[in-house]
């Protein structure tokens, strides 16, 4: 592939700075003192699924940081119930949400997300997590391709039956195939694009509701 010149890239990322900044849904974040423009994608969906409805659900929150989710799942749980999130990157502490710094497909993370639970099964997992992207786009695809299959192991081998995952994920290349597989697992399955995702990107969101084995 051909490498972009400095000029070129500095131009897109000013473009890219002008375009956050115009963006209501930014603009919005900032007034609502969210962490970030995602949480409205997460309580658009929650809501209009009507999911996480109960008080005492067990929440597991894959990729977690600066922590918008996080703190929309906190305030949809109380005492009786528990968010897990995990990102590689450090997080601001959220109230009543367990943090756990680590890479969520790796061994000893999942021990630690293992403990916190202490064998409660998980009511919902959510996955905004996005790899760090290298510009090549097939790579990136492949890599997002990974970590979601990842993330659906992950729902399957904690889920209780009837339970949900919302994943994050990427048109392109394996999304259908991917999409097929997560279908098998769920009752339903809705291919989801909410208001507050940018409508040039790739990105797109899968519910699966009432997980069964
Ligand atoms: C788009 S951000 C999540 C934003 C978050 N939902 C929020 O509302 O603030 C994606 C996150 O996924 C994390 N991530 C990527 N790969 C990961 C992995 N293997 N394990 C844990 N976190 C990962 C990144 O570090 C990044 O913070």
């Amino acid at each position: 592939m051909a490498k972009q010149s400095k000029s070129k890239a500095k131009r897109k990322t000013s473009a890219w700075y002008q375009r956050h900044a115009n963006d209501p849904h930014v603009q919005r974040a900032q007034r609502e003192g969210k962490r970030s423009r995602a949480a409205f994608k997460l309580t658009e969906i929650l809501n209009k699924y009507q999911l996480l409805r109960k008080k005492d659900a067990v929440v597991v929150d894959l990729g977690c940081a600066p922590g918008s989710w996080s703190e929309e799942l906190a305030q949809r749980t109380n005492e009786n119930g528990l968010v897990i999130a995990v990102d590689l990157l450090e997080m601001e502490p959220v109230s009543n949400v367990v943090f756990i710094r680590g890479d969520f497909t790796e061994a000893e993370t999942l021990a630690a997300m293992d403990a916190v639970l202490n064998g409660r099964a998980v009511n919902m997992v959510v996955s905004d997590i996005a790899p760090e992207m290298s510009g090549h786009k097939l790579v990136d695809q492949a890599r997002c391709m990974g970590l979601n299959d990842e993330a659906l192991s992950y729902a399957v081998n904690h889920l209780r039956e009837g339970g949900h995952l919302l994943l994050k994920s990427f048109m392109g290349e394996g999304f259908d195939a991917f999409k097929q597989e997560m279908r098998g697992w769920f009752a339903t399955l809705r291919v989801i694009k909410p208001a507050a995702s940018r409508k040039a990107s790739s990105e797109i969101f899968l519910l699966g509701t009432e997980f069964r084995r």
